[in-house]
């Protein structure tokens, strides 16, 4: 650290060149991330709140009251208005804290969740924070969880199974409903990880989709992740972790004796209101028709991009069921990296090895169309 501080204009210069560097979700460039760009209104209600502190609520209860509403809409949307939870750092805090109720609930001394293979990593910092076994189970030729291997792996140790409702790498939907059931009967704790789905799927529910149900529609969800700062349009952080009822939360609870309330059940101690007001504002100004509107165009998007790879022709995956089109490629870690010399940034998925695309809000059709063009100079290239 320097003895003497610099100026602003100075500073502002430094952060502009470093900021340079960046890709930027204007350009059309990040194709690979299921964050996008913030909405405005969701920006400036992050800006309102940035110095609100949800960590120590009593001093901010209008904060506070801003992210139990944000969380009552949330859980209106996915069909349960008395849901109890937070609007946490993200997808990974969620998932943790889910975790975290189900091995307090049971308290079975060597515990083990079911997760498919396809669920996000955030699992596996989860399980090795909380001494959990992740059982993981393989995928069917839709690329969702194999019922009947689920159903074989329940040892009189599971306390759990996840579900993913649009998994990271192909945004396939596990058959939620028969893993509901399942949870159910075996009297197990059943998380749902719509991270990425669950800003989006109940729009195309309304849109005519044929997709099934996958929310607290079904008796046995007692919890589901829904991060605001995907396909919500809220800057990050902002995740989302839903419990059927508040009656779960005194398993995350811990006293916080010098704070303005008792107790705390996140993980993050100190964290941002900011998160919370950007999701309420969003969920207020965009209502059901402006993330329709959102949905429908990604998907939209998303059907296209996917026709023209055909004609390219490379084979799909999977057909997107979510905004992701993954599509076989040879020498795929060669393509990325000319792509990314030409300002692309796509992902590559392992299972099996593809090139991913993730369609979100930030994306144009004419940066589809630019980026088409280069990915068939380079396919043919090879
Ligand atoms: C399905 C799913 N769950 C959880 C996460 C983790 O979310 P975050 O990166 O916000 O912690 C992701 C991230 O992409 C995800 O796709």
């Amino acid at each position: 650290m320097q003895e003497k501080g610099l100026s602003e204009n100075t500073i502002f210069k430094l952060l502009r060149e470093l900021h340079k560097k960046d890709f930027k979700y204007d350009s059309g460039g990040i194709l690979s991330s299921m964050c996008t760009k913030p909405h405005p209104i969701a920006k400036k209600a992050y800006q309102m709140f940035l110095e609100t502190n949800l960590g120590d609520a009593g001093l901010f209860p209008g904060t506070k009251q801003l992210e139990i509403e944000a969380v009552q809409m949330l859980g209106s949307l996915l069909h349960n208005p008395k849901a109890a939870g937070f609007i946490v750092s993200g997808g990974t805090e969620a998932n943790l804290l889910a975790l975290r109720v189900a091995r307090n609930m049971y308290g079975v001394s060597k515990p083990e969740v079911i997760v498919p293979i396809s669920a996000h990593f955030s699992f596996d910092k989860a399980a090795d924070t909380l001494r959990i076994k992740l059982v993981k189970i393989e995928l069917d030729e839709n690329y969702c969880v194999k019922i009947q291997s689920v159903k074989k792996a329940i040892t009189k140790n599971t306390i759990g199974i996840v579900g993913v409702a649009g998994t990271t790498e192909h945004g396939a939907i596990d058959p939620i409903s028969e893993l509901s059931e399942i949870a159910e009967a075996n009297n197990l704790y059943f998380h749902v990880d719509a991270a990425f789905g669950g800003l989006t799927i109940p729009f195309l529910k309304e849109l005519g989709y044929d997709i099934p149900e996958f929310d607290f529609k079904l008796k046995g969800v007692d919890s589901i992740t829904v991060d605001p700062h995907k396909m919500g349009m809220a800057p990050i952080p902002a995740g989302g972790i839903l419990f059927r009822d508040n009656s779960y939360l005194k398993y995350l609870e811990v006293e916080t004796p010098y704070l303005s309330e008792l107790k705390q059940a996140t993980i993050l101690s100190t964290r941002t209101g900011a998160g919370a007001a950007a999701t309420w504002a969003m969920l207020k100004h965009l209502g059901k028709e402006g993330y329709k509107e959102s949905a429908q165009r990604c998907i939209e998007l998303t059907k296209y991009l996917a026709e023209e790879i055909k004609k390219l022709p490379l084979e799909l995956v999977m057909e997107p069921v979510l905004n992701i089109v993954t599509f076989k490629v040879k020498n795929a870690e060669k393509v990325v990296s000319c792509l990314r010399k030409r300002g692309w940034a796509v992902s590559l998925p392992t299972y099996p090895k593809s090139i991913r695309i993730v369609v979100m809000p930030h994306v144009k059709k004419q940066h589809l169309k630019n980026f088409l063009k280069d990915l068939k100079k380079f396919i043919d290239k090879r």
